[in-house]
């Protein structure tokens, strides 16, 4: 009976996710972050490129290729500003928040002037990768052909931009320089490396193994931090190896990152927050990073521990079958959550982000799930 409930939830929430990601897709291509809440109804890269992976994940590969087709279009649609921004860093002029591509557009593909902190580059890797997924996947030559243009003035735009500090994924810090942002710009590089044999795709490759070697040699007691040449963790971290494989997931490096992430951001028996430090909605524990952590162990083989983490997530959909940014709990930041929802109203759900990184897990558990181990997981769960 109870492994019917549970069943259930998981079969609500897939469904709602897909349907969620679909019928808020822009006619264009582009997913708006949450179509609930103000704040957020423009369309990011980052957001975007996970969301459109999901899509692929799950078989609904047009939604992703209309993606693809609409990031390309977009910053074709910048490119002078790429050619301005190399001429004034060959020069050594300064430059200014806004000769930068911006980490979000309108829905229909346009800058949005306002003083958001919109200089941050890793949105612009991960839809790298998330092209070179695609094609893995469809061998869709044709699609490639017509994002080409797109894919070499991203990789031009990486190369110039990839050791300037901006701000990083969670939208902060623009002084600094991000571990995990320089993971997206590697993920991206390497992936963009593979799709075809020129001379700008190679400039790509060689452009990854630098950023590569930079993570690496900034490793501090023995693992990564979240600013380079600083203290600290964050839960983006685990982007380092799955998807953007700076390293294995067994590296020692990263199993030690793991440990510190599941002793500083890991809730005993609830999800993952971002970093110890942080105060948006009181710092509560994010539905994107519980599936990061969860995708995480089933790549690292700890699939029942993954189990327990989406069954978690399972448990924080409403009645409409809609997930939410992130769950308030008690953290240290707590007073903060009552801020926020005077400035900007309740947490945003549905997020699109949200739901995507649930498929992404979902479809890979049920990929591995040989000899119905899952069901096995679940039993054990209950009897806890
Ligand atoms: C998060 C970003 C995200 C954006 C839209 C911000 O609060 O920090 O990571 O891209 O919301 O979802």
């Amino acid at each position: 009976m109870e492994n019917q409930k549970e069943e259930q939830k998981q079969k609500q929430l897939y469904r709602a996710s897909i349907n969620t990601i679909l019928e808020n897709q822009h006619s264009g291509g582009a997913f708006p972050a949450s179509p609930n809440y103000s704040t957020y109804q423009y369309a990011w890269l980052r957001d975007g490129s996970f969301t459109a992976y999901a899509m692929l994940k799950t078989g609904n590969t047009e939604s992703c290729k209309r993606f693809l087709l609409w990031v390309n279009k977009t910053i074709n649609r910048y490119s002078g500003k790429i050619d301005e921004l190399e001429s004034k860093i060959k020069k050594g002029s300064k430059t200014e928040n806004t000769d930068f591509l911006p980490a979000r557009y309108t829905l229909e593909g346009f800058e949005i002037e306002d003083d958001w902190p919109a200089f941050q580059i890793d949105g612009y890797g991960s839809w790298l990768w998330c092209t070179g997924e695609y094609i893995r996947a469809t061998r869709d030559y044709k699609l490639l052909q017509s994002v080409t243009p797109g894919i070499q003035n991203t990789i031009r735009y990486l190369i110039i931009t990839w050791q300037i500090p901006c701000y990083d994924c969670w939208e902060e810090y623009g002084e600094r320089i991000h571990t995990s942002t320089l993971a997206c710009v590697y993920g991206g590089l390497s992936a963009a490396a593979e799709l075809a044999e020129n001379e700008d795709f190679a400039k790509a490759g060689k452009t990854a193994y630098k950023v590569r070697r930079f993570i690496l040699s900034h490793i501090r007691d023995g693992g990564f931090t979240k600013f380079i040449n600083d203290d600290g963790i964050d839960a983006s971290l685990l982007w380092l190896a799955v998807p953007f494989k700076v390293v294995a997931v067994d590296s020692p490096a990263m199993v030690k990152t793991v440990s510190v992430i599941e002793e500083k951001l890991l809730v005993k028996g609830g999800g993952v927050k971002r970093y110890p430090e942080d105060t948006f909605y009181g710092g509560g524990q994010w539905i994107l990073l519980t599936c990061w952590l969860a995708w995480y162990y089933l790549m690292a083989g700890r699939g029942e521990e993954a189990y327990r983490l989406l069954a978690w997530v399972e448990e924080q959909q409403d009645e409409n079958g809609c997930l939410p940014e992130q769950v308030p709990g008690l953290t240290a930041n707590t007073s903060w959550m009552e801020e926020w929802r005077k400035r900007w109203g309740p947490v945003a759900t549905p997020l699109l982000w949200s739901h995507a990184m649930y498929l992404v897990v979902l479809q890979e558990m049920k990929e591995r799930d040989r000899g119905g181990v899952m069901s096995r997981w679940g039993k054990h769960r209950q009897q806890k």
